[in-house]
């Protein structure tokens, strides 16, 4: 901090990584979501006001560390990371509605349904869907049309059935069930890991960096994709809300099984540093290039929001 209390950025790489990949992707969607001049205002206006100035962007930042590290252009890096976060995005808006979630509080102001409502929540949330495709299969990404259809697989993959909604229909699943350890690790590998997981591929593949070569980075994304969802369950458990900006208290009020629930608070977050150390171990063979993954690994088990 400086005298006058504004965070000094160039403290660490990590917080000036963090400052600049948030200023990129808020100057992405205000290029790329200008509004329209007719009925569909308020619509853009919903998508806009969910995805921008708000969010760790966590997802950005690992697809753009991992980019950066094999020489990706930041253009490229940036876009892909703007379309993983309007997935991102997406699925908050969806997971606060009342038919899931029901929340109203997300990156410290009102859900994008209380400060508009349900049927916009669902529009907006449909329409960054459709738009982070759309970003990945334009040439401004990458050049490359073998590249993007790849970029667009993977980020399809993650995100459906496969990914993301498969997790988010477990862990509906999880409120009227018994669910076991293993259970629960897989609920949450699909919930959250699937996207870090692909945030980290996306960088690698815009580097054309093949399939066979990408082995430690998915160690080192599955490794902190678990750890990253114990630390939001640990948060949710005995988190503070005016930090974390969103509601806390949830999932054991829905009756969910979480990690915590399971192990309890103590050895949950054994767990997770346990599963950041293993995360560091998988990026061995990578010098200073790899510090950002390194420090973002651990911030993921200290953070608190
Ligand atoms: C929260 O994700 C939702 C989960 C996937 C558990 P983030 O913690 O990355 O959300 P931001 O930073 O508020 O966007
Ligand atoms: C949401 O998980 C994960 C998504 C895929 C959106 P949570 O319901 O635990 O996320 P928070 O705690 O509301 O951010
Ligand atoms: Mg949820
Ligand atoms: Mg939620
Ligand atoms: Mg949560």
């Amino acid at each position: 901090m400086s005298a006058a209390g504004i965070p000094d950025v160039t403290a660490s790489p990590l917080a000036g990584a963090l400052a600049q990949i948030a200023q990129e992707i808020d100057a992405t969607f205000d290029m790329l979501l200008p509004l329209p001049g007719d009925a569909r205002q308020c619509l853009v206006e919903a998508m806009r006001y969910a995805a921008m100035g708000g969010g760790k962007r966590l997802r950005p930042l690992l697809l753009t560390s991992v980019a950066e590290m094999y020489g990706v252009s930041r253009d490229s890096a940036v876009r892909a990371g703007t379309a993983i976060e309007a997935i991102h995005v997406y699925s908050l808006i969806h997971d606060d509605l009342p038919c899931m979630d029901n929340d109203a509080l997300r990156h410290g102001k009102p859900t994008l349904h209380i400060a508009f409502d349900e049927a916009t929540a669902v529009l907006a949330g449909d329409s960054l869907h459709a738009f982070a495709f759309e970003v990945l299969a334009d040439p401004a990404t990458s050049a490359d049309p073998f590249t993007r259809i790849e970029l667009v697989q993977t980020l399809g993959q993650a995100s459906g059935w496969q990914g993301m909604a498969g997790g988010q229909m477990m862990d509906l699943v999880a409120e009227n069930s018994e669910f076991d350890l293993q259970t629960v690790t897989r609920l949450q590998q699909l919930k959250t890991g699937a996207l870090l997981g692909a945030a980290v591929d996306m960088g690698a593949i815009l580097a054309k960096v093949p399939y066979e070569a990408r082995t430690h980075l998915r160690g080192y994304a599955r490794d902190i994709g678990l750890a990253f969802q114990i630390v939001d369950d640990l948060i949710d458990y005995e988190g503070d809300a005016a930090l974390a900006g969103k509601a806390v208290g949830k999932d054991a009020a829905a009756g969910k099984e979480t990690f915590v629930s399971l192990l309890g608070p103590e050895r949950a977050r054994d767990q997770a540093r346990m599963l950041i150390e293993q995360a560091i171990q998988h990026l061995a063979q990578h010098g200073p290039e790899a510090d950002v993954l390194r420090a973002v690994a651990r911030y993921i088990v200290e953070r608190n929001h």
